[in-house]
């Protein structure tokens, strides 16, 4: 099958900080097994990154090391397009469009735009309420079939998916209907302290979330002072949050079932459990590591990367937002 008969995935992460282990449960491990059977394209999302105040020097540096760490979890750039969202014009223009079929309260009730918002001392800025906008944009820009993401982006899409129909009702046919793509286990990774909220890349307690680079030592300190419920079975359960979430963890890493795991580790005691669960950890974050040391020294080969990636994703880009400017009756370009 040649690459264009494949179905399309498009999907990415936004260099705000350093990738956390959620994001590679919930997210890029799984992206990693659609090479073959997809035509993928991986965009770091580096607009999405300046809704909260940020530092550039430091966007710049989550971008590289985001790369690095893309290719390093196993995205093969011969086999799928990565580029910078900032690279490609149409994202924004696309979301301009889009924005303009979107109805204000429908971006107010977002529930990841309430929490940003409602964080002492955020800044509540257009960008931040239109972020979903441009997230619409970003998917339907390639017209993706498919959109793997973490539980966390399951209403973004679902605005996605609103905006591609009332585009067609509104103008004519023009974008496929993206469905989301939610992995079995690990779609939502809950943070090590406080295991009601997710495992984000920007908390200010850096025991909350094993960051993708962090070292064995570090990421065994972690683990072992993750918050624990009361009692001492390793069991999945409502009241048992904390070392539910552990378990989860756990069978996202090895690809076992929850229930085998806790079959293990009965009566075994959460010392022990965590103890192999952080084992387990570091062993498959090692490789990633170790290859990333190699990726993030060598720039000319991320400059080829991302080259490679932008001049596909700008060709499939210009034709759509053509197609799509004709369509809302703006006059074509005079070449
Ligand atoms: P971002 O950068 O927050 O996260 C990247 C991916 O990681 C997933 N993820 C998680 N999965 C499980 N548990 C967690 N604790 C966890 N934290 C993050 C996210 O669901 C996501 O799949 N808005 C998006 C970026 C984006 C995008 C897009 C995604 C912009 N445009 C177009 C898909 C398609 C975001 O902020 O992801």
């Amino acid at each position: 099958m040649s690459q264009t008969q494949k179905p399309l995935i498009l999907t990415g992460a936004k260099p705000s900080g350093e990738l956390t282990l959620g994001n590679y449960l919930g997210a890029i491990k799984n992206w990693a097994v659609m090479l073959e059977e997809y035509e993928c394209f991986f965009p770091i999302v580096d607009l999405h990154a300046i809704t909260v105040r940020y530092v550039p020097a430091d966007l710049r540096r989550w971008t590289y090391q985001c790369l690095a760490q893309y290719i390093a979890c196993g995205l093969d750039p011969a086999r799928s397009h990565i580029f910078l969202q900032s690279h490609v014009t149409g994202h924004a223009e696309l979301s301009w469009v889009l924005s303009c079929l979107t109805p204000v309260g429908d971006l107010h009730r977002m529930t990841q735009f309430k929490e940003k918002s409602a964080r002492p001392g955020a800044s509540v800025n257009a960008g931040l309420l239109y972020y979903p906008v441009l997230m619409a944009a970003d998917i339907l820009l390639y017209n993706a079939d498919r959109v793997p993401v973490g539980e966390d982006q399951k209403q973004h899409l679902e605005l996605a998916r609103n905006l591609a129909q009332r585009f067609n009702q509104t103008y004519s046919e023009t974008f496929k209907v993206p469905e989301p793509f939610i992995g079995k286990t690990g779609g939502r990774i809950m943070s090590l302290q406080d295991p009601s909220k997710k495992m984000s890349k920007s908390e200010d307690n850096p025991g909350e979330a094993v960051l993708l680079l962090d070292p064995p030592e570090v990421i065994r300190k972690k683990i072992l002072s993750a918050v624990t419920d009361s009692g001492k079975e390793v069991r999945r359960s409502d009241d048992k949050p904390g070392i539910s979430n552990l378990l989860t963890i756990f069978s996202a890493v090895t690809g076992r079932p929850i229930e085998k795991i806790e079959d293990e580790f009965a009566g075994a005691g959460y010392g022990t459990f965590k103890k192999a669960l952080a084992d387990a950890v570091i062993a498959e974050l090692e490789p990633v590591q170790e290859r990333y040391r190699g990726i993030i020294e060598d720039k000319a080969y991320m400059h080829g990367v991302l080259k490679q990636g932008v001049d596909v994703a700008q060709a499939r880009a210009y034709k759509t937002l053509s197609k799509v400017f004709r369509k809302a009756g703006f006059v074509d370009r005079i070449r």
